[in-house]
């Protein structure tokens, strides 16, 4: 007998789902153009693909409530990006071989389908756990079928625990690639390699040699990529200590680009950093358009945090879709441009501040986006202040004096992770200029400075019955010239 944390979707009571589906549409923090789950915990995104001009994303979901139980892959598919169509749950964990779970993973195209490859997570009376990496097929009409052969990896090679999971395949070379997060032995982080021919028959090839010897004790939803020249690995390591500007989120993820030689799987490091500096952001995948766009989205949220929504038994989201670029050896994230069709007409605002602060919107609906400019600063802070109201603020400073961009959320009634802290800061090298373009969804900031340089991804759970109002300032002066646009569409 299964119990509550590990039922799957067909082993709801009569009625069970529809009332869970009620009592999240009450919660005015659910957002409107982000892609969040009806009811249930969403976390990673799995399975990114575009198949026949359709967008189709997975993601982790566990219907019965905001918590981490048997997961399942919930699929939505757009035409533009913008516009979502919830379709239904892709993959559940009905067999043997995926008993306490189907967990992350990646897609391919080949012969014109989708393969969906994702780990079947599997645990034993006395704690311990294995993992299987399994396969199924996304057809052209979007329905998904599991392979018959599955698994396609049973178990996990030598020398690792049972923490092996989260495919990630990819062709090079006429040969298909699985890299995989794992965990030696010596509980340590890494990512191994198998290869194949056809994508079914997989060998185990070893592990990637990345410098990166002692970082965290395991390594979660890796991804490869090249871009612009270079090779990009990205993955979610835990158990690393923050650092300065780095590191303070429970996990947190990362991307290292450098060369990667595929046939003795040597990583030739030039550089890494965190690839988003918020509060909310885990798991990302990346995958190639057909446009040969290299898009990301990720998680907005923390493995083994509480959020303030989870009373409603909802929990979570997925960040906007980022176009992925190189400057150099920093990757750059830029919202796609298919996201300007969520606008409204704009409202525009410009002048220079003097030890002022001036309103752009004093009642907003918090969904909205602003794409601005502060310029000529002479001025200690410039910044803005979000979800403003009498009791709660949410300021995101440009400090001149500390060199650093801040998003202090401290201001809030509704607290969630404090234990992490309640400020995010980067590094930010004074300059007379900066652009910024925000998107606020109910309860989600996403924040991109300077082009998606840098960029901070985090909930806000401002008090139900506020209105909050957006405000600008400078402590000194600085010209500012603002777009300002509510946004409207919804998934
Ligand atoms: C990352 C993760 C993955 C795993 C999945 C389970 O958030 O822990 O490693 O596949 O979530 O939901």
């Amino acid at each position: 007998m299964s119990t509550s944390k590990y039922r799957t979707i067909f082993e709801a009571k009569p009625g069970e789902l529809e009332e869970l589906k009620n009592k999240a549409k009450q919660d005015s923090w659910q957002p409107i153009y982000h892609i969040y789950p009806e009811y249930g915990l969403m976390n990673d995104p799995n399975g990114l693909i575009q198949l026949n001009g359709e967008y189709h994303v997975f993601y982790q979901w566990y219907p019965y409530g905001a918590i981490h139980g048997m997961k399942h892959w919930a699929h939505v598919k757009s035409k533009d990006l913008v516009n979502w169509e919830r379709l239904p749950v892709a993959i559940a964990p009905t067999e043997k071989y995926e008993s306490h779970g189907a967990y992350s993973g990646g897609a391919v195209v080949k012969d014109g389908k989708g393969l969906l490859y994702y780990t079947g997570n599997v645990k034993y009376e006395d704690g311990s756990r294995t993992a299987n990496q399994c396969m199924a097929i996304l057809h052209e009409d979007g329905t998904v079928e599991k392979y018959s052969q599955n698994p396609v990896v049973e178990g996990v090679p030598v020398g690792y625990t049972g923490h092996v999971r989260d495919p990630k395949v990819w062709k090079e070379n006429d040969m298909y690639y699985m890299l995989l997060g794992a965990q030696r032995e010596n509980e340590t982080g890494t990512l191994i390699v198998y290869e194949s021919t056809d994508a079914l028959d997989w060998r185990f090839k070893g592990e990637v040699k990345t410098k990166l010897p002692d970082f965290g004790y395991m390594w979660e939803c890796p991804d490869y990529f090249k871009l612009d020249g270079k090779d990009v690995f990205v993955f979610s390591p835990q158990g690393i200590q923050a650092e300065g500007h780095n590191f303070h989120n429970i996990y947190n993820v990362i991307y290292a680009v450098g060369t990667f030689n595929l046939d003795d799987l040597t990583f030739d490091m030039e550089y890494y950093r965190e690839i988003d500096k918020g509060f909310d952001f885990y798991a990302p995948q990346t995958f190639e358009d057909e446009q040969g766009r290299r898009l990301m989205f990720s998680w907005i949220g923390n493995p083994d945090v509480e959020y303030p929504s989870d009373q409603y038994g909802w929990a979570h989201a997925l960040t906007l879709p980022r176009e992925l670029s190189l400057e150099g050896t920093e990757l750059v994230q830029k919202p796609v441009s298919e996201l300007t069709k969520l606008r409204d007409d704009a409202v525009h605002f410009r002048g220079r501040l003097t030890d002022e602060e001036v309103i752009i919107d004093e009642a907003t609906n918090n969904a909205y986006e602003i794409d601005m400019s502060f310029t000529n600063i002479e001025a200690s802070q410039v910044g803005f202040q979000l979800f403003n109201s009498k009791e709660e603020t949410l300021t995101l400073v440009f400090d001149h004096e500390k060199e650093e961009v801040r998003v202090d959320r401290s201001h809030f009634k509704h607290q969630y992770a404090t234990d992490y802290g309640v400020v995010r800061t980067e590094k930010w090298e004074s300059a007379s200029c900066v652009d910024v373009r925000i998107f606020v969804d109910k309860s989600i900031l996403e924040v991109y400075i300077n082009g998606g340089k840098t960029v901070f991804t985090s909930r806000i759970f401002p008090q139900k019955d506020s209105k909050s109002a957006v405000t600008v300032f400078a402590k000194g002066e600085a010209n500012y010239q603002i777009a300002y646009y509510g946004l409207s569409r919804g998934i």
